[in-house]
């Protein structure tokens, strides 16, 4: 029988250093694509995909991301007052039912495996989903409702890839391919950031998991890989041919808003989107392009 899949995990301890000034004062996950952080647009993602239960794996100076989920009583009323209903109604769409959020502490910043390692007590037994709040997708269906979706057929393990430049290879997770339906590709290996020319494949791994428990106990052996750090696709690997481990390509865009440029893509992208600033958005990129 396949578990459903009701938790996810959501590493933000990173410190954000790409993005300073901005971040220093401030979790990278709070800047705003348009006018919403990027730690909503994730976990609206994946409460599309039936998730309840949240574990945000945070560090110092990152309570906002806890808070931004939390009633803010004195806006509320504000809001109230003067009859601002359409907004007091967005705020109220963000918010999770009580006790839907946990937090870990990571620490010390030992790699993503590691990160994933500190919301063991939080998994425990059952399936999770992973998002990286730095990875935005734009899609029709969210990027994570796919791969629950591909999750309740397949079971085991499933992660969201794409395509990549082949001499981009080193800086993401890389499979190396069995089988491929063109949507579902059954994965053989995995490889941490590996140079263009010991790449098994230019199919990437992006920042959307489901995975099996079981990856905890490879996990806890804190071996270090690419970076010197542990590396969650050491482990992930570590499960292929005990239970069945696919990556689904996608239907949408991926944004890299871990980058300056693919952040600044996101913007472009996602206000084109939307009918209150697409044509004004439209017009002046017109300005900028014959500039
Ligand atoms: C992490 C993973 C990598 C994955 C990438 C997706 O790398 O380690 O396998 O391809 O996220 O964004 P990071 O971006 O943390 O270096």
């Amino acid at each position: 029988m396949i578990k459903p899949l009701r938790k996810a995990v959501l590493p933000v301890a990173g410190l954000g250093t790409r993005f300073l000034p901005a971040t220093k004062a401030m979790a990278k996950e709070m800047l705003p694509v348009v006018d919403k952080p990027l730690i909503q647009y994730a976990v609206e993602e994946a409460r599309a995909a039936g998730i309840e239960q949240f574990c945000m794996v945070t560090g110092r100076g990152k309570t906002a991301l806890v808070e931004h989920f939390d009633i803010a009583f004195e806006l509320e009323a504000t809001l109230r007052e003067r009859g601002k209903t359409a907004e007091l109604q967005a705020l109220r769409d963000q918010q999770l039912p009580p006790g839907a959020i946990v937090t870990v502490r990571q620490q010390e910043p030992l790699g993503l495996g590691h990160a994933i390692w500190c919301a063991r007590a939080f998994i425990g037994d059952d399936p999770f989903a992973i998002l990286l709040p730095d990875d935005l997708v734009l899609a029709d269906t969210p990027c994570m409702k796919q791969l629950a979706d591909a999750y309740a057929e397949t079971g085991g393990c499933v992660v969201a890839v794409t395509e990549v430049p082949h001499d981009q290879t080193n800086r993401y997770g890389i499979l190396d391919i069995d089988s491929d339906d063109g949507r579902l590709v059954s994965v053989k290996g995995l490889v941490e950031k590996p140079k263009p020319e010991l790449a098994p494949s230019n199919l990437s791994i992006i920042g959307r998991y489901v995975l099996v428990p079981e990856v905890l106990r490879y996990l806890s052996c804190m071996e270090r890989g690419a970076g010197n750090e542990v590396q969650l696709t050491d482990a992930m690997a570590r499960l292929i041919g005990q239970v069945p481990f696919h990556g689904l390509r996608y239907e949408g865009t991926r944004f890299d808003c871990g980058d300056k440029a693919g952040f600044l893509e996101a913007q472009i992208a996602f206000a084109l989107k939307r009918p209150d600033l697409g044509p004004a958005v439209r017009a002046f990129l017109r300005k900028y392009a014959t500039a």
